[in-house]
């Protein structure tokens, strides 16, 4: 089938108790281990651009890259969605090249100006059917370049999602409830430590997600800064060369009661550059004397699929979905 937009996806999403994947991606590996998985399981999956990735990577690269995807993946919907896009601009740039949906990213904004950009795009994409991700509340982290350092974030208002949903004309809302941009998602200040010493980290905003889900009943919900920042990469890492002390988290368990809820769209990107990362440290400390990237890559590939499989599986729900 050709690339779909995630209408319908998450239409069956919230029906079904379950969320859809929307992996990053920045070359070919990353787009080959995430669709193979999604393949062989049968699920949906949403292959997300960043303005980071397209600099990268270029517009047309990634799009080709996704393209192929969708022509060695037959059965199953994929999306080709913008992440956090933050001008209307750049939303047009991807929508007219050909993007499914797109997300605009005006939560650093006032309420207001969220509303006037969002409405923005909204009118150009759906003019053009392409499908708009809005955000309300901030996380903390990095994206781009924008940082929200931690203490400064704040969560979703759950009284003024209505008003912006009607207003906007967004088809979909991600929400801030304690998750939070890349591989460092909580202070240890914010922690405890369990027996072994592992940094265990707070519990996500369940209350704040359920007075959202209340007041907008039906409309999908999306998580980001999803990562679970596996401690077997992060261990990975470490042991060969790296230095990655205390990166944690969100809680697998966690996501997963949030995927059965109106969350319909988990974003996970940290987890695949530690999955790449970790097994291509340790594949040159054992190998030394090979310089053929397609060596190092191959094993950086299959531990993609494996971590989106794991994901598929035993977080989003998603297997057998497509
Ligand atoms: O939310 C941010 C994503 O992880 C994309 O990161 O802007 O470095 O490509 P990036
Ligand atoms: P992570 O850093 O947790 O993978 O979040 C990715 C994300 O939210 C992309 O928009
Ligand atoms: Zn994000």
């Amino acid at each position: 089938m050709p690339l779909v937009s995630t209408k319908e996806m998450f239409a069956k999403a919230y029906d079904g108790g379950y969320a859809v994947g929307a992996f990053n991606v920045n070359n070919m590996e990353i787009v080959q281990g995430i669709t193979e998985a999604a393949g062989e399981l049968k699920s949906p999956v949403i292959l997300q651009v960043s303005k980071g990735a397209r600099a990268y990577a270029n517009h047309t690269y990634l799009v080709k890259l996704v393209e192929a995807a969708v022509i060695e993946n037959p059965e199953i919907p994929i999306a080709l969605h913008l992440d956090h896009g933050d001008t209307f601009e750049l939303c047009k740039s991807c929508i007219d090249g050909g993007f499914t949906s797109v997300m605009i990213d005006a939560s650093s904004k006032s309420f207001e100006d969220n509303i006037a950009l969002t409405r923005q795009v909204v009118e150009y994409a759906h003019d053009h059917g392409v499908v708009v991700e809005a955000e309300l509340g901030t996380l903390a982290g990095v994206e781009d370049e924008v940082a929200v350092e931690h203490g400064k974030e704040s969560y979703t208002r759950p009284e003024e999602v209505e008003e912006f949903v009607t207003r906007t004309g967004c088809d979909s809302l991600a929400i801030a409830i304690g998750t939070s941009h890349g591989a460092y998602k909580f202070k240890a200040s914010q922690c405890t430590r369990n027996a072994d010493g592992v940094l265990v980290p707070p519990p996500l905003r369940f209350d704040v997600l359920e007075e959202c889900i209340k007041r907008l009943p039906g409309f999908p919900i999306v998580l980001h800064g999803s990562s679970s920042v596996p401690q077997e990469f992060v261990k990975m890492v470490n042991q060969y060369g790296g230095n990655m002390p205390d990166a944690i988290g969100i809680p697998e368990d966690q996501l997963r009661e949030a995927a059965k809820l109106a969350v319909c769209k988990i974003n996970i990107d940290s987890d695949i550059r530690l999955a790449m990362t970790g097994n291509i440290r340790k594949y040159f400390a054992e190998h030394p004397d090979h310089f053929d990237p397609r060596q190092y890559l191959k094993p950086a590939r299959q531990a993609v699929k494996d971590m989106v499989a794991h994901k598929i599986v035993h977080v989003l729900g998603s297997d057998g979905k497509a």
